[in-house]
């Protein structure tokens, strides 16, 4: 067998007093950047509906701090409700994004009010609770939980940011270019079993779990994320209006909708534009192509000759390393992200040229993998074998089998704390608000592998 665990990981379990102090720092980071994006607009744009597509922002606000009071206060500190009355306005499943703003949620400031107590005491819970001795709180693993839910939010939350009309609220500085990239456009990933997912990350999802061994043949995959240009090329190739490279509901959609370029996108003369959360801009050509579809980023392969991904190949061509035959923590190795190595957690209001982050590569070379735009993969979301749903079921496992295809990677919307190399996320086929781009791969051929041996 190949080596079956992701290796040692920094401030793990040997360690509970260092992931205390990471889970504070977690929750407090999270606050900081949901405070910003609630704060940056008035009161109207909170309660507003930006999108039908998304909730109200202050939904998201009130969902963060009563998800927070339900798993920290209540499961893990044994506290009573502080306002049962709430909960059922904010459980994502009784009340669809469309109809919250009909709600009698509760108003900006009784909001913050109320995110702001239960924080108070779950960090007095926090310090009061051992990390062992029981599931939930094992590592950790509530609080780091919590801390992912609440940037989860705000990477929904700065989705909403993008779909609202109006003047920008939101500002970051733009990366900085690294020198152009000039390694090969697809490097092999040779067959074998690899260790998929994880047993031992403290802060892993119940989807992540549990690292088995799965075998993926030989495979050739892009070193860096199809970019603006390489998108252009399809767009003027009439890639839009061409139903052989679309799967059968991807060319309704394009009819139904009459979609010709990416989401955002705006033709202006012989040039493209686009907006970007709330200014107009040229697209840029070296960038990776933003706010795609899986059906677009599907149709698109089939006219570049190749084909998405599948997700296991995704993770052996991020996790894998061939030198030791052990998969690691990120394509890197077993060290956190830090800014030389990905573009994460909003740093950026963009992905950073494709090509970028040299101390981001995996071992073969491939750039990106982590950060910029989450990567659609041909891969339907799926439970592992010996899944376990941990500690709700309504995470992970009531979206296995559903309309969804599975993204990876993270991208510039999402904190480091909700992404890793076994970090799964997914969506429905027809979205495009999302911060969703891709990459491309293709069969190893006969011919290219004789000649290899
Ligand atoms: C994992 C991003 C698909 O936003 O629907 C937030 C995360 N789950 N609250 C979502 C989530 C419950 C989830 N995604
Ligand atoms: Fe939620």
């Amino acid at each position: 067998m190949t080596g079956s665990t992701t290796g040692p990981v920094p401030g793990s379990t040997a360690d509970p007093e260092a992931l205390r102090e990471r889970a504070l720092a977690a929750l407090l980071a999270a606050r900081e950047r949901t405070a910003h994006l609630t704060s940056c607009v008035d009161e109207a744009e909170l309660t507003a509906q930006h999108s039908p597509l998304m909730s109200p922002l202050v939904w998201d606000l009130a969902h963060i701090g009563n998800q927070e009071e339900q798993w920290l206060l209540r499961a893990v500190g044994g506290r009573d409700a502080l306002r049962p009355e709430i909960d059922s306005l904010y459980d994502a499943f009784e009340h669809p994004r469309a109809t919250r703003p009909s709600l009698p949620l509760l108003a900006p400031d009784e909001a913050r009010r109320y995110a702001a107590e239960v924080r108070g005491r779950a960090l007095d819970v926090l310090e009061r609770t051992p990390f062992h001795g029981s599931a939930l709180t094992d590592a950790g693993f509530a609080f780091g939980m919590i801390a992912q839910h609440e940037q989860q939010h705000d990477e929904t939350m700065l989705i909403t940011h993008q779909l609202r009309a109006g003047a920008p609220a939101l500002t970051a500085p733009d990366p900085v270019p690294a020198e152009a990239f000039d390694g090969p456009d697809e490097v092999l990933v040779p067959g074998g079993p690899f260790t998929m997912g994880t047993s031992t990350e403290p802060w892993a999802l119940d989807n992540e779990r549990p690292a088995h061994q799965r075998l993926v043949a030989p495979f050739f995959l892009d070193t860096t994320p199809v970019t603006n240009a390489a998108y252009q090329r399809f767009i003027d190739d009439g890639g839009y209006t061409e139903p052989r490279w679309w799967h059968e509901r991807g060319w309704a959609m394009v009819r139904e909708q009459r979609l010709a370029a990416p989401l955002f996108w705006r033709r202006e003369g012989d040039q493209w534009l686009r907006r970007r959360f709330g200014r107009v801009e040229p697209v840029p050509a070296d960038e990776p192509v933003l706010h795609v579809s899986w059906f677009e980023a599907d149709a698109y392969a089939r006219w570049a000759g190749r084909r998405l991904p599948t997700e296991a190949e995704w993770e052996k061509a991020a996790r894998h390393d061939p030198r030791s035959d052990r998969s690691l923590r990120y394509p890197w190795g077993d060290e956190d992200p830090t800014p030389e190595r990905a573009n994460l957690g909003q740093r950026h209001l963009r992905p950073a040229p494709a090509g970028s982050f040299p101390r981001g590569q995996s071992p073969l070379g491939i750039r990106q993998l982590m950060g910029d735009v989450w990567e659609w993969t041909a891969s339907d979301f799926l439970p592992y074998p010996g899944f376990v749903a941990f500690p709700y079921r309504e995470y992970s496992e009531v979206f296995f089998g559903g309309d969804y295809k599975v993204l990876r990677g993270g991208a510039f919307s999402v904190d480091a704390v909700a992404c890793r190399g076994t970090f799964r996320n997914w969506d429905h086929p027809v979205r495009r608000q999302i911060f969703s781009g891709f990459r491309t791969a293709r069969d190893a051929t006969a011919a290219e592998l004789a000649e290899l041996v």
